[in-house]
This record gives structure tokens, C-alpha cells and sequence, in this order.
């Protein structure tokens, strides 16, 4: 198997273009299946995530291909409703064709989702929302095997404002009858977006003053071609690889109106970014502060995607600093990982309390899921000799050539077989 040897130390200098959004582009995609015709979304990341959906949308029947950067899906003969394990065991978003499958062929049937393991991940708020807009679930040898002749618009309140089952339920809207309206809606840009994509393909749909979402079902939808937006995680992760370093990056194409939470920490810490136009550039040369306490939130809060890879930075930042986790309640498992590499980490139920040292030391460490593997990267580019990174094949499943992306940088990095 595959594993990252990084040789530390090296500050990052250069230039790098942030891909599109993984996040925005995963529920565009199980939205294809909606339109008998082709969509087109360019700026489209080759990343594992996306190759397993592409392969996904092909055994439903649709033809899937690339224009450059361009996917491009025709979905006119989608002719199965049924979603293998062996790819639902690789993607938690697999759980979003639930809703689209619904819209389409009024049924679906599909394993329990897989996907990064942080803690408990249920989903009873995506059945509860298809049961309430008219679908018979039923649980059947670890799959949910779902029906409904029509799907019908209902006011759905969520506990929680989930974002896989906000996207659940617009995709199960869009074809249903009458007006869905999602009251306590997630609002992280990834929703936003998928309620563009659909406006583009003729839908109906629209943010209320409270944030809740309203659609209108049944328009007629139309080929389309949407421009992704940047990855606001990888271009968060590209930011912290460049504080750990010390180093004076610019970060092209950056989603900087999407960034304000993280973008204002790492100001605090002392790092100086200058905007021109798109571009971000840092330089992270000056001696950091501590962070008093982080806590993870919905959008527009600090992202629990990025809880990881900032660990890291506290790790090697003079002082205290603690970390509180709100969204997973399993998302400090890299923190073991640190620790082995002499970070002084305190993990104490949804709190970690980190005491900076002066650098990390190279190690063999193990990646256990897609961020946590981001912040193993960023460990190697800090710590003083060489660090490998076994079960690297996580970080594939969200980044384009990241490899390749630090080595232009200066990195001392390579993949080994
Ligand atoms: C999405 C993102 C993920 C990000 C997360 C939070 C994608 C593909 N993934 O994941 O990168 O970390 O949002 O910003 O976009 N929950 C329930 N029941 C449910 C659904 C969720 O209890 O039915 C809980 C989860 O266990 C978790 C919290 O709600 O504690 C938030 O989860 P959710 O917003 O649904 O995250 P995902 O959509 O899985």
C-alpha cells in the first residue's frame, strides 16, 4: 500500500490554484440523476470522492465523461435504483442519492453509507424527512430499501441543521409535488450552491429571510453547466501548511467570501494576508500566538473539517491553546498521531488541550480518515527529519495532487508504492 514520505523543515514559497469544492460538487452530482439530460459542471476536482460517484452514476445507467476540466453527466437512461455496497461503503454521500433516487424512480435501495469514521454518523434525520414527504423505508439486511409513487412538498423542521440532509431534502423536493420548506436548514455555502445548480436547471427554489429553504417541486429541468466554487477546506488546508512552515505562499482562486471564521483565527495567531483580486497572500514568517479556545460550528462558524489540520498548527505554536469540538464527537483521533510525532496534546471527551512545542519530530504515523490525514501532511512539513504517512489513500478522497501542489511549493515530498 501506498504510504507519503515527507522530509520537514522546508518553508513553502510559491504558488498554488485551490481546486472545486469537494462538498459542493458530491450532492450536484447524485442531482444529476434528476434531469433526463446532460449537466455539465466545470472546475470539477479529480478526486477519489468524484470517481467513485462517476462510477456510481454509470451502473445507475447515466454516461459520464470529462471536457477538460469539465464533467459532464447525461442521466437519460438511468434505469436502476440500486446503489452497491462495495461504493456506499467508500462515501458518506452516497446517503444523498437516497432523496434523488426517490425523485427520479421513485425508489431507491442502498447500503448504510461508509465514509470517514467519526463517531457516531446516523442519519435518521434524511429518513425522517423522506417518510415525511411521503416514502415507505424499511430496513432489510443493512439496506434501506425506499418507495414512494410521488414524493410531496412538507414543512420539515430539522433537530439539527444537518447538511447532508438538507441536501437530501432539496433533492428530493425538486421532483416532488408542491412546496417543501426547510426550516433550521444548514446554511454552509456548499447549500447555497446546490440551490444555484438547480435554479440553473430551471428549478425553483429559494433562501427565506429566516434562512429556512422553499421549493417549489415539479419544474421541468434543463441541461445545464455550472462553475464550481473552490474548496474553502483545501484552500484552509494550503493556508495551514504555510503557517506550519513559516512559510509566504499565494493561494490562487480563493473562496475568501466563504472563509471569514478561519481566515480571523489565523489572523490572531499573527499571520499577515494581503488580497489581490482572487489571490491570498501570506506570510507566515512571524512568531505566532496562541489560541485561548477554537470551537467548531455550523457555517458560519470555524469548520470541523479544518479541527484537524489546525490542531496541528497549535501543536507548534508557543503556549496553551484548546480546541473544542461540537459537530463529531470522534473527531480528535489524530491526535494520538501528534502526539507520537512529540506533539503535547490533552484529549479530555469533546475538549483537547494543547501545549505548543518548538517543532514536531518525524515519525511513522498512521492516517485514519480524510482531515486527520491533512493534518498528518502538515505534521511531516513541520517536523525535524522524515515522517511516513501509511494509509495515505484517505487523502486522495478530497485532494487533487496534493503532492505535487507541496512540491511546487518546495516541499521534500514523495508518494511510495
Ligand atoms: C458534511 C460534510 C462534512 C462536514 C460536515 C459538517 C459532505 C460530503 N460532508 O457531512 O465534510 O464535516 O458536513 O460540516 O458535505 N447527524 C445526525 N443525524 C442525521 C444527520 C446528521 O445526528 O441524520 C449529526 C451528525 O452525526 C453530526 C452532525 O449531525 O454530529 C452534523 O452532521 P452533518 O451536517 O449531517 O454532516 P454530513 O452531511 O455528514
Amino acid at each position: 500500500m501506498e504510504y507519503v514520505e515527507i522530509r520537514g523543515g522546508k518553508p513553502l514559497a510559491g504558488r498554488v490554484e485551490i481546486q472545486g469544492s469537494k462538498n459542493a460538487v458530491l450532492p450536484m452530482l447524485a442531482g444529476c440523476i434528476l434531469h433526463a439530460g446532460i449537466s455539465r459542471i466545470s472546475h470539477c476536482p479529480r478526486i477519489r470522492d468524484v470517481f467513485d460517484t462517476m462510477e456510481l452514476l454509470e451502473i445507475l445507467g447515466c454516461q459520464v465523461w470529462w471536457e477538460g476540466d469539465c464533467l459532464a453527466v447525461d442521466a437519460s437512461g438511468v434505469k436502476s435504483w440500486q446503489i452497491p455496497i462495495q461504493i456506499a461503503s467508500r462515501m458518506r454521500s452516497s446517503i444523498l442519492f437516497l432523496g434523488a433516487l426517490l425523485g427520479r424512480m421513485g425508489r431507491a435501495s442502498l447500503p448504510y453509507p461508509g465514509g470517514c469514521v467519526l463517531g457516531a454518523r446516523p442519519v435518521d434525520m434524511h429518513l425522517q424527512a423522506m417518510e415525511q414527504m411521503g416514502a415507505r423505508l424499511e430496513e432489510k439486511e443493512g439496506r434501506i430499501e425506499a418507495e414512494a409513487g410521488a414524493l410531496f412538498g412538507r414543512e420539515i423542521t430539522l433537530r439539527f441543521p444537518s447538511v447532508g440532509a438538507t441536501e437530501n431534502v432539496i433533492l428530493a423536493a425538486v421532483r416532488g409535488k408542491g412546496v417543501t420548506v426547510i426550516r433550521n436548514a444548514a446554511r454552509e455555502p456548499e447549500i447555497e450552491e446546490l440551490c444555484r445548480f438547480f435554479r440553473e436547471k430551471g428549478a425553483d427554489i429559494s433562501c427565506l429571510t429566516d434562512g429556512s429553504i422553499r421549493i417549489l417541486g415539479g419544474r421541468e429541468l434543463k441541461d445545464s453547466r455550472h462553475e464550481l466554487t473552490a474548496d474553502r477546506i483545501v484552500a484552509g488546508t494550503y493556508l495551514l501548511a504555510a503557517a506550519v512552515t513559516g512559510g509566504r505562499v499565494t493561494l490562487g482562486r480563493m473562496p475568501g467570501q466563504h472563509m471569514a471564521a478561519v481566515l480571523r483565527i489565523l489572523q490572531q495567531m499573527g499571520i499577515y494576508m494581503e488580497w489581490q483580486g482572487a489571490d491570498l497572500r501570506l506570510d507566515c514568517r512571524a512568531k505566532r500566538k496562541n489560541i485561548e479556545l477554537l470551537e467548531t460550528e455550523p457555517y458560519p462558524g470555524f469548520p470541523t473539517d479544518l479541527q484537524s489540520p489546525m490542531m496541528t498548527l497549535l501543536a507548534v505554536t508557543e503556549g496553551e491553546s484548546r480546541i473544542r469540538e461540537n459537530i463529531f464527537d470522534a473527531r480528535f483521533k489524530t491526535a494520538a498521531q501528534l502526539q507520537k510525532m512529540g506533539a503535547r496534546i490533552q484529549v479530555r471527551g469533546r475538549e483537547a488541550r494543547i501545549q505548543g512545542v518548538p517543532r514536531l519530530k518525524g515519525s511513522w504515523v498512521e492516517a485514519q480518515e480524510l482531515r486527520g490525514a491533512a493534518a498528518l501532511f502538515l505534521a511531516g512539513l513541520n517536523a525535524d527529519g522524515i515522517t511516513q504517512i501509511r494509509n495515505c489513500q484517505y487523502i486522495h478522497r478530497g485532494y487533487e495532487n496534493i503532492c505535487g501542489n507541496l512540491r511546487s511549493l518546495g516541499a521534500d515530498i514523495r508518494a511510495v508504492e
